[in-house]
């Protein structure tokens, strides 16, 4: 038996493990503190009425004789599927068809999963900083990672590669640092891989929160993307589904991967659960649409008082408009880590070391605005002690 040597060499630990570990650490030492969460973009804003309805009848279905279903399709319920289309897609003006949506337990996986349709000799593209499983899951098939840093005298804006990359990870709105692209800037990627052959792995989790007419929700309002894009998104952070895992990913047939994500799929995936699965259905109904809609404008003005309270105090700060993250120059005398620690010990905050998403991160911290509102104002008024 030989091991996984590229998943052995993986260093340390999952950079929101490490948060996770050492955020109890300091509540184990400290259990009367009273500490602010704004690390993870986990969301905090309980679902929706209509959702959880809709959930519990799915229970009580399978608690009777007569409604009751074992396994699902593999590839996600039609009535999903259809739906996703006809609220997501269609009213964009994009034509795609339902069996190039699959369903799946949530972006986290499907990002990670997606890296076995490709041989593992082909090159990786990687925004820099980055969401950190694009990188760990590039790195555990051991392919070689080309690097595209995105800096502060860029506004963090991405340069294409100038090598071929065969396959790109793009994240818009960007996690960690909140950028967004316009359609003629996304055009650029789009047009690149066309020209080059390439894949693009578009992690659109955070559309939501765009508001920009400029900038896309999709990356196939670009002419031509569906040639050379798969697209992955979430319920999680759209409509609070962190816990209850749902979410899907789009392969067009013109990728020519869509069968074989199928295959691969019906293989390893059972598919989504059925309690899910309707969960994620109730998103669509006038009902589901207001609350989710009411959630993100929530966790959307508790970006803009962090980000305007953090500027005030006189951080250079970036994102949090069109994104849900907030991205900060740490003060001078600090690194990304050291500010974690200044912030954690002396305010009691959590927030996310920059340089856990890159060498491009070091120097500056990210908070996540789907905390509570009186977390972060609570966090603002202790920062102005520091
Ligand atoms: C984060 O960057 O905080 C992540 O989005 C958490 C996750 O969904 O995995």
């Amino acid at each position: 038996m030989r091991i996984n040597t590229h998943l052995q060499q993986l260093k340390g630990s999952y950079l929101f493990t490490e948060i996770a570990n050492r955020t109890r650490a300091y509540q184990q030492a400290h259990p009367e503190a009273n500490v602010l969460r704004l690390g993870i973009g986990d969301v905090t804003l309980p679902l929706p009425q209509v959702i959880v309805e809709a959930m519990h009848r799915a229970v009580d279905e399978l608690s009777c004789a007569d409604t009751f279903r074992g396994y699902g399709p593999e590839d996600g319920y039609s009535w999903l599927r259809q739906a996703v289309i006809d609220h997501d897609y269609t009213p964009r003006g994009i034509r795609l068809t339902p069996d190039e949506v699959f369903i799946s337990d949530g972006a986290g996986s499907d990002l990670g999963n997606l890296s076995e349709l490709f041989d593992n000799t082909n090159s990786v593209a990687i925004l820099e900083p980055s969401y950190p499983a694009y990188v760990d899951t590039s790195r555990m098939a051991g392919r070689d990672i080309i690097w595209l840093p995105c800096l502060a005298k860029n506004n963090f804006y991405p340069e294409l590669p100038s090598e071929k990359a065969d396959i790109i990870y793009l994240c818009f709105p960007n996690n960690p640092t909140g950028t967004v692209l316009t359609r003629k800037e996304l055009a650029r990627w789009v047009d690149y891989a066309r020209t080059n052959h390439s894949i693009i792995l578009f992690d659109a989790a955070y559309e939501a929160f765009v508001e920009d007419p400029e900038v896309p929700h999709s990356i196939y309002e670009i002419e031509g993307a569906e040639e050379v894009a798969i697209e992955i998104r979430s319920f999680s952070k759209t409509a609070g589904f962190t816990a209850v895992r749902c979410g899907y990913t789009v392969v067009p047939k013109a990728t020519g991967l869509q069968a074989m994500w199928s295959r691969r799929q019906c293989t390893k995936f059972n598919g989504a659960s059925y309690i899910s699965q309707r969960g994620a259905m109730a998103t669509y109904t006038p009902e589901g649409q207001a609350g989710i809609k009411a959630n993100l404008n929530y966790y959307k003005q508790t970006a803009r008082i962090l980000s305007d309270g953090l500027r005030a105090m006189g951080y250079e700060v970036w994102g949090g408009a069109n994104a849900p993250y907030i991205w900060c120059r740490v003060p001078q005398g600090f690194d990304s880590w050291s500010f974690f620690d200044r912030l954690l010990n002396t305010c009691q905050i959590v927030c996310t070391p920059g340089a856990g998403f890159g060498p491009s991160g070091e120097g500056f911290v990210r908070f996540s605005a789907f905390s509570k509102r009186e977390d972060v104002e609570e966090a603002l008024r202790r920062m102005k002690k520091l």
